[in-house]
């Protein structure tokens, strides 16, 4: 496999929106040398941020031209917890007291001139923000996933990366692993047929409910914690308030450190966790928004006080003639394989020796009526990635990639704003589903959901009156073989008899 003509393919699709240009000098505020390092400035330093600067250490320590310049969170912190300002801006090796660049409010680091690259790990509600203050300031963007909040964000985000041509990786660290982009060429080559089904999963089982992990310290107080700046109401993306104001939510531990757990911060596990499998398998399988998508689930067990579901699942169907479904509970972690149907192979990806991969598993097109069958014993080639993501190689992966397309002026990052957008679009439309009740519809031109009706189904069974022929995903060049019917001979006698005359008449 030519891996180089793979990714060029690959991209290509995603001519749904990956624009990926190389930029001109003139758009950077500093323009960087091959030599010159690049500054880091992390925003929101908590869990997830401890591991991007321990990256952006190593990419130091291995004279990458990397180094942290700067850290910002709300939170003053604390050293047992190992998280928050004061700890993180110690292990960056700056002092405490230097307040140029150690800061509580964001802002005051977008003007640095030794701030290239700003690490977006705050709450979701912020990550749009951020990104966009950080892109208008000149900042390239490492932003965490989700990529957003809200769909509108989503698309602010890949309008203002376009305007500022500014380099951005949304941080689904999958997408470091080829193995999505080799199975990508393998479908688009047309070797499992007509693209039709897709499940991935994220079970996992928490005996103190999802999220309440994140422990609560009693120095977590409103004089070591900015609550405004926490809750963002004064800060707007398009005029949308970022968060509630404390009169609606008054300072709460819990808010602060598990805000997993309440809607105005995130799209619980939907956004948080079904964002990882839906960017991947998205790429994989060649498609980028959903035409239509069902949420469902509830709190089934879970009653401590949250308000997202514990038990989760998202239909997604696409124009391309497909459809994906992204399952999970937190009160069960039996997982489902994570696989891509197609009509004459099934991709099943899993792991062997540590390495990502997908097994073939060859399709026999049966001819009559079928039981379920088990697939025990089901075996096939299997294609390996190639790539050990052993103890978060695939993020730091990821670090290598974008810090190689900064100093590339390359947008085209292994993680796009544009494929983080459709991914994201598509498991919030989920929450959106779910908590509105109705089916979703995804409005290419407005670029919002919008109430589904019975046009979807009415569309497709019009194609079959008409016996149309199936749409492929985006960039499929394979040939017609695996989207044939062969209809048995004595279909023909089948048909409307139109004025009494009887269709099977020649047969
Ligand atoms: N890619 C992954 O595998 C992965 C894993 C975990 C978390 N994440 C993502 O990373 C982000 C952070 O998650 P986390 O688990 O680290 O949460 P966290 O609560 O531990 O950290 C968030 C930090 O942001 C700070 N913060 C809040 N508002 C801020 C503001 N306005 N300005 C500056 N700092 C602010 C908080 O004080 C906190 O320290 C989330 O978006 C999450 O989805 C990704």
């Amino acid at each position: 496999m030519n891996s180089e003509l793979g990714r060029r393919d690959f991209m290509k699709a995603a001519a749904v929106g990956a624009a990926a240009a190389t930029l001109p000098a003139s758009s950077y505020g500093k323009v960087l040398g091959a030599n010159d390092r690049i500054g880091v400035a992390f925003l929101g330093v908590g869990g997830r941020c401890q591991a991007h600067i321990g990256h952006v250490l190593r990419l130091q320590k291995e004279n990458k031209g990397v180094a942290p310049v700067a850290v910002c969170d709300i939170w003053d912190g604390n050293k047992e917890v190992g998280r928050g300002l004061y700890y993180s801006a110690e292990r960056c090796g700056l002092k405490a007291d230097d307040a140029a660049h150690v800061v509580k409010d964001y802002r005051k680091l977008l003007d640095m001139k030794e701030v290239d690259v700003v690490c977006v790990a705050s709450p979701d509600h912020w990550h749009a923000k951020m990104s966009i203050d950080g892109a208008a300031a000149g900042k390239d963007v490492y932003c965490e996933k989700p990529m957003t909040r809200t769909i509108e964000e989503a698309h602010a985000v890949v309008d203002a990366m376009k305007k500022y041509n500014r380099v951005m990786t949304v941080g689904v660290q999958s997408m470091a692993n080829p193995v999505w982009r080799m199975a990508y060429e393998y479908i688009t080559e047309g070797k499992i047929g007509h693209v039709a089904q897709a499940q991935t999963q994220y079970y996992r089982n928490s005996s103190m409910g999802q999220w309440r992990y994140y422990k609560l310290t009693k120095d977590m107080n409103p004089s070591t914690i900015d609550w405004d700046m926490f809750l963002g109401y004064k800060f707007n993306v398009n005029g949308v308030p970022l968060g509630p104001t404390p009169d609606k939510m008054p300072f709460d531990r819990a808010v602060y450190g598990q805000w997993r757990c309440y809607w105005p911060f995130g799209g619980g596990m939907f956004t948080d966790l079904f964002v990882h499998q839906t960017t991947h398998m998205i790429a994989a399988m060649g498609v980028r928004y959903p035409a239509r998508v069902i949420g469902g689930g509830g709190i089934y067990l879970e009653y401590d006080g949250r308000d997202v579901p514990d038990v989760a699942t998202v239909v997604a169907d696409y124009d391309e003639g497909c459809q994906l479904i992204i399952t999970a509970t937190m009160i069960n972690d039996h997982i489902i394989d994570e696989v891509i149907r197609g009509r004459l192979a099934t991709l099943k990806f899993d792991r062997r020796d540590g390495k990502l991969g997908f097994e073939v598993l060859p399709q026999k097109l049966g001819g009559g009526p079928a039981v379920p069958k088990s697939a025990a014993g089901e075996k096939g080639e299997f294609i390996s990635g190639g790539f050990t993501d052993a103890k978060d190689a695939d993020t730091y992966a990821l670090w290598e990639n974008f810090i190689t397309c900064v100093r590339g002026k390359n947008r085209d990052t292994l993680s796009t704003p544009e494929l983080g957008a459709a991914a994201f679009t598509t498991v919030n439309l989920g929450v959106q589903s779910y908590r509105k009740g109705e089916v979703m519809f995804w409005d290419k031109e407005q670029r919002r959901g919008a109430s589904g009706n019975g046009s979807w189904a009415a569309h497709w069974e019009k194609r079959s009156k008409d016996h149309g022929k199936p749409n492929e995903v985006i960039g499929y060049h394979g040939d017609a073989k695996g989207s044939e019917l062969f209809p048995p001979d004595y279909q023909k006698l089948g048909g409307p008899w139109v004025n009494g005359k009887d269709p099977g008449e020649k047969v």
